[in-house]
């Protein structure tokens, strides 16, 4: 699923960035790609992303 449609940057985007490159915020997806500087109506769905990511790995860890 596209969350970002301006710039074509998927879920599995996001989520691969976080769980391999450690990114745990909007800044950090920013700084790797396009998100987010067109419309900006994919920052709150990849935020959402970053969140639940981050928190089923949390889960899987503990
Ligand atoms: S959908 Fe990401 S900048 Fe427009």
């Amino acid at each position: 699923m596209y969350v970002c449609l301006c710039h074509g940057i998927s879920d599995k985007k996001i989520k691969k960035l976080v769980i391999e490159e450690g990114i745990s915020d909007i800044r950090g997806i920013k700084k790797c790609t396009a998100l987010g500087s067109q419309c900006g109506k994919c920052v709150r769905p990849a935020k959402e992303i970053i969140d639940e990511t981050l928190s089923t790995q949390f889960r899987q860890a503990s």
